[in-house]
């Protein structure tokens, strides 16, 4: 027996027992006068192991040369400590150590492999398995086991069906691009790996399993953030004879119960935003809503003093940040400035100050005087000590930016609390993006999404204003999850084809085979994916997706332990039937 005990369990009510513990040396703390202490650590936590010279010579000497991140084996007896630390489980207690068995040495780690570890981002991600023995991730894995347990728990106890779908299947058009693996036996030809199972899963409705999920992992070749990886996982949802309520109804359940049963939280009924109404007072499809700071739109009382900028402009809106007017010039600056970095592409930002004493002041007070200003206070709601702040121009673009710049206020004051979830649905989602440069329409969700049945009339004479049976769930300003309820019909799919642009060959070659499917008696269907790293994120307040990632790729999209991607060989590539030659 390697250990009969873990270092995250013993306390006074095992004195005098004697144990066999096995773990990691976290730190050696020498005391000088014939005492050293040895942290002992393993997954479920630390254990002081106690060494005296006078009690055994030889096992202190042994001690006193073990280097940090050594494996042992110790037995000993466990004794009641005098000077104790309440901060951990173990801390009342110490292991009298009297048989030291060296397991492993190790070399001096890169980084201290503690809370505060002296180890930046790229030194982590490349020793990652000693990045994993801290804590703080070690935790955040522990939180996504029990997030995908609990998950499958629910579901299976509603008779969902797990089932695994291919990974290595063909190009779906899913919005990114794919990632691609070329085919030994097919030379010439490539599989993609999956942006999500939504065509299989759709194909196993019509084969009849009903109810299906899967914890799967998705791939997508696009732009790298905070909250995206290539490689991500999916807990992926498909429901037969289901309309939008229920699948609302049944995935608020899910969400409902991780966090009861995980955070202890009862949350209330999720409000339902329509997508509008999101971007009309939030500037975005997925508002946080931690916090009030809805838009107001000033257009109708800024017009005809002669201020070219707002009078020239199709929307003025404001934001009113509370209890922010004593924000200084340098700080009023710093938010210009965000507003104007590219990223974002504001053209400016206008300010009102309504003084603690009631006075208003502008950065635009030579075109409107005081009785002006008050128009915009009372449309604002706003009190004495707050400010409100103002963006104008294009309407959808003004939007967007001035939701950014609320975000960022928000964060100024605080009012980004991990430690408050506010969940909610966005609903209504037009079915389609019309992408200017192209001339051309794109499915805002997927093409196999059903347009609202009182809104197919205007596939034809207006399909920007088509609105879709499409959803997502919101959480704190993130978008956790998505879905929609499905065509099933083979001729609504092909009109959908068709205004997306696609040839009858064209969709024939791509999606033939669900086409045909449909032929075969498709129920109707519907679901919605989750993203697991971004769920697991927002339950342990993340920042980004990475810390809680067993092993996540970096901003370039590279695996910096694997040291992947990387070129190949050039006899794999002759069996692959591959030349390689990078254009420059
Ligand atoms: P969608 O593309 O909205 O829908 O994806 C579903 C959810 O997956 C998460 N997600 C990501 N997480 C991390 N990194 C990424 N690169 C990434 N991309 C997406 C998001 C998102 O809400 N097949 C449809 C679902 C359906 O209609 O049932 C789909 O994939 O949290």
């Amino acid at each position: 027996m390697y250990r009969n005990h873990t270092c995250g369990e013993l306390t006074l009510a095992d004195i005098n027992k004697e144990v066999i513990l096995a773990g990691w040396v976290q730190k050696v703390r020498k005391l000088g006068g014939g005492m050293t202490f040895v942290d002992l650590r393993d997954r479920y936590g630390i254990t002081q192991l106690a060494f005296s010279k006078d009690v055994n010579a030889d096992l202190y000497e042994q001690a006193n040369k073990l280097g940090r991140e050594f494996v042992l084996q110790i037995t000993g007896i466990v004794q009641e400590r005098s000077s104790k630390n309440m901060n951990i489980p173990t801390g009342e207690i110490e292991i009298i150590v009297n048989k030291l068995v060296i397991l492993n040495a190790s070399e001096i780690p890169p980084f201290t492999i503690e809370e505060e570890t002296d180890g930046g981002d790229d030194l982590r991600m490349k020793y990652r398995y000693l990045d994993l023995r801290r804590q703080t991730v070690r935790k955040n894995l522990e939180l996504r086991h029990k997030i995908a347990f609990e998950t499958r728990r629910y579901l299976d106890e509603r008779h969902f069906l797990e089932v695994e779908t291919p990974i290595l299947v063909g190009s779906t058009p899913e919005g990114a691009r794919d990632f691609v693996v070329p085919s030994r036996m097919n030379p010439g030809e490539f599989y993609a790996l999956p942006q999500s199972p939504q065509l299989l899963k759709q194909l196993l409705m019509v084969s009849g399993f009903d109810r299906y999920f899967q914890i799967v992992k998705c791939f997508r070749d696009e732009d790298l953030r905070a909250d995206r990886q290539p490689e991500f996982t999916q807990i992926d949802c498909e429901m037969s004879f289901v309309n939008q309520e229920d699948i609302l109804n049944m995935f608020e359940g899910l969400t409902r119960h991780l966090f009861k049963v995980i955070k202890g939280i009862d949350l209330p009924e999720f409000p339902r935003m329509t997508y509008d109404h999101a971007m009309k007072y939030y500037g975005s499809d997925k508002p946080d809503t931690r916090f009030g700071m809805e838009f107001a739109e000033l257009k109708d009382l800024t017009g005809g003093k002669d201020f070219v900028v707002f009078d020239s402009a199709e929307y003025v809106g404001a934001i009113c940040a509370k209890g922010a007017s004593s924000y200084t010039r340098k700080q009023l600056d710093g938010l210009t400035d965000f507003v104007k970095r590219p990223q974002i592409g504001a053209k400016g930002l206008v300010y009102v100050r309504y003084e603690t004493d009631g006075t208003l002041k502008s950065s635009v007070d030579k075109f409107y005087n005081e009785e002006d200003l008050k128009k915009w206070v009372e449309r604002c709601q706003a009190e004495p000590g707050d400010l409100i702040l103002i963006i104008c121009g294009d309407t959808e673009k003004s939007q967007k930016q001035l939701g950014e710049l609320r975000l960022e206020v928000a964060e100024q004051l605080g009012l980004r609390d991990k430690s408050k979830f506010n969940c909610l649905w966005i609903i209504d989602f037009p079915l389609l993006e019309k992408d200017e440069e192209l001339g051309r329409y794109f499915a805002k969700h997927h093409p196999f999404t059903s347009p609202k049945e009182e809104d197919i009339a205007l596939l034809d004479s207006d399909p920007g204003a088509v609105r879709a049976n499409a959803y997502d769930m919101v959480i704190n300003g993130v978008e956790v999850g998505g879905g929609s309820v499905r065509i099933f019909n083979s001729q609504l799919q092909n009109k959908m084809f068709h205004v997306l642009g696609f040839t009858e060959e064209k969709a024939q070659a791509q999606f033939g085979f669900l086409m045909n499917a449909f032929k075969y008696g498709a129920p109707p269907h519907a679901g919605i994916a989750y993203g697991l790293d971004r769920l697991v994120s927002i339950f342990a307040g993340l920042d980004s997706i990475r810390d809680c990632i067993a092993f996540p790729k970096n901003n370039s999209g590279r695996d910096v332990m694997l040291d992947a991607p990387a070129t190949l060989e050039q006899e794999q590539l002759d069996e692959l039937n591959l030349k390689v030659e990078i254009k420059k």
